[in-house]
């Protein structure tokens, strides 16, 4: 069982930017934890380095598992998926299995689909081109893609995205159900502060080189949304008063 993440220290840049400045945060096992912040903050680029997919300047991020190599199940930010892809979801789906020699499914593979396509309620649309589905369906698929090899964490980003208020509600409470039923650890990115402020345990804010973490309503107290998603840079510190210390010192202050 995974017991905690510690990301601890995180520094990225690209081309001489800095994206993530002394970023460090745990996360607990089975937490839904989410992450938001105005676009271009880092919050993709901090998955990413949680993945191992893009290796940070400085810092570290460490899993403590109890029994296993920690497992992560990843949906990435706006997929697009042609209307005329031919391929049907189940096959889709299969796709997340480990590489094999064989181009077919074993009987233990399929049933291996087939759980995930139970877990994440869609294996009624197994038969069905991917191309075809709605949004919400195809959201679907790609969270039973990353669950068929048994993760021990989701990270999703920004799976609610362009989905109907009704369609939203439905992808967080089944991704509340992997959480809670299953012990699935889930990090979250989303825009959408009524989501997060109903489905996470805890929520990190990030802008560049700011961070601020708690529980929603810590976090989500107006003053930190209207700071993040309104002022102007200059604004930030003064006028709102989230940050107690010079921008240099905040992440020891704060984590
Ligand atoms: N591989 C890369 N090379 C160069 N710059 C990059 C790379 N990946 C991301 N960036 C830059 O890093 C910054 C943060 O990008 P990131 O995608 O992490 O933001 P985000 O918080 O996920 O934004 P959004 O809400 O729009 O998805 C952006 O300015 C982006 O252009
Ligand atoms: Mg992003």
């Amino acid at each position: 069982m995974l017991r905690h993440i510690r990301v601890n220290d995180l520094q990225v840049s690209f081309n001489g930017e800095e994206i993530l400045n002394h970023v460090s945060f745990d996360v607990a096992g089975g937490e839904m934890f989410a992450i938001i912040g105005p676009n271009g903050a880092g919050k993709s680029t901090l998955l990413k380095v949680i993945l191992g997919l893009i290796k940070p300047l400085g810092g570290k991020v460490s899993f403590e598992n109890d029994n296993r190599k920690t497992v992560i199940g990843y949906v990435p930010q706006s997929r697009t998926i042609d209307e005329e892809t031919p391929i049907l979801a189940k096959d889709f789906v299969s796709l997340g299995l480990p590489a094999r020699a064989v181009p077919w499914l074993s009987a233990r593979e399929r049933v291996t689909v087939q759980k995930a396509m139970m877990m994440t309620e869609c294996l009624h649309l197994a038969d069905k081109p991917i191309g075809k589905l709605s949004g919400g369906e195809r959201q679907r698929i790609f969270i039973a893609q990353a669950m068929v090899r048994q993760p021990d964490v989701l990270l999703l980003d920004e799976s609610t995205a362009n989905l109907d208020p009704n369609a939203q509600e439905q992808m967080m409470q089944l991704v509340q159900r992997l959480c809670r039923k299953h012990g699935i650890t889930v990090i979250f990115i989303s825009h959408d502060l009524h989501v997060v402020k109903e489905y996470a345990d805890r929520v990190l804010f990030m802008s560049r080189g700011h961070y601020e973490i708690g529980n929603s309503d810590e976090v989500l107290n107006g003053k930190a949304t209207e700071w993040l998603y309104h002022a102007t840079d200059e604004e930030k510190p003064k006028t709102i008063g989230l940050f107690r210390e010079p921008a240099g010192q905040l992440t020891d202050h704060l984590f």
